[in-house]
């Protein structure tokens, strides 16, 4: 198996959660959106314009359970083109520590190990997001490594992907480069000094074309595990059917987490490892 992650840069897991986790996880997601975005901003999510769309609802959510909005449910002056609960592109970035039904999952025993079987040493989670690419207007989310958005040094990102609803090509599946993650981070998404954030070019060559990756259609409960530096990406989603998946990122505890990342916490509510367990919330 880990051989597989070693020369692939990704590892899938089938039936990592059971159909009633997956199930619950919906629902939570579901009702954290009806409670929470009808009063916060309507702050859009779109990787296509992430450094100049980057506002202070998105950069200070690094210690929050906050709502974004899909780019195509708003009107050009703001106003929802669709009901509230098909209007949300994401949820982020800290269920995994203030929200019961994702932390359980999170801090699972079975995630440990599995971080465990990828070489992983000591994860700290550091970033968690319920992703729904809602139906018909699901926006793309381009070719990017996920070290790009939370660099260490050393590099330590590790993605853990878990459809709770089929992923399939029509309604916006994961694509990546088998192999790619052997090649080096081409860019950083950091904060910018004075404010603001932009992308820092560290290496020249392009991200892989789309003949290049290949489709990782899974069915729900499916984890997918992501290499920190393997290339990957998920297309619109026009189909009918919702495409909800829920994306915990570890760090390693020993690497250097510079304050020049554009995630960031406060102090009251540190980092955890996973091996601490859940989170008494
Ligand atoms: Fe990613």
């Amino acid at each position: 198996m880990v051989g597989d992650y070693r020369r692939d840069g990704f590892l899938v897991v089938p039936d990592f959660l059971s159909p009633g986790t997956c199930a619950a996880m919906i629902e939570r997601a579901v009702q954290i959106t009806e409670e929470q975005a009808p009063m916060g901003p309507r702050s859009v999510f779109s990787t296509a314009v992430q450094a100049r769309r980057s506002d202070a609802w998105f950069l200070e959510s690094g210690d929050q359970v906050r709502c974004f909005f899909e780019e195509e449910a708003l009107a050009a002056d703001g106003s929802l083109q669709v009901e509230t609960g098909r209007a949300i592109n994401k949820i982020g970035h800290a269920l995994h520590d203030l929200d019961p039904v994702f932390a359980a999952v999170s801090y699972d025993p079975r995630m440990r190990e599995v971080a465990a079987a990828v070489d992983m040493k000591d994860p700290l989670a550091v970033q968690s997001m319920a992703i729904f690419k809602q139906p018909g207007i699901g926006g793309e989310v381009g070719c990017h490594q996920d070290a790009c958005f939370l660099y260490t040094e050393p590099l330590s990102v590790t993605g853990f992907w878990i459809a709770l609803e089929d992923a399939t090509l029509d309604n916006g599946c994961l694509w990546a480069q088998p192999g790619g993650h052997l090649d080096p981070l081409r860019r950083r998404f950091r904060r910018k000094v004075g404010g603001g954030t932009e992308f820092e070019m560290l290496d020249a060559r392009p991200l892989p074309p789309p003949a290049e990756l290949v489709a990782l259609p899974v069915p729900a409960g499916t984890l997918v595990v992501l290499h920190g530096l393997l290339p990957h990406w998920s297309g619109a989603n026009r189909s009918s059917r919702r495409r909800l998946a829920y994306a915990l990122h570890c760090i390693e505890a020993a690497a250097e987490y510079p304050a020049s990342n554009w995630l960031r916490r406060g102090p009251g509510l540190p980092l955890r490892r996973l091996a601490d367990g859940p989170p008494a919330v």
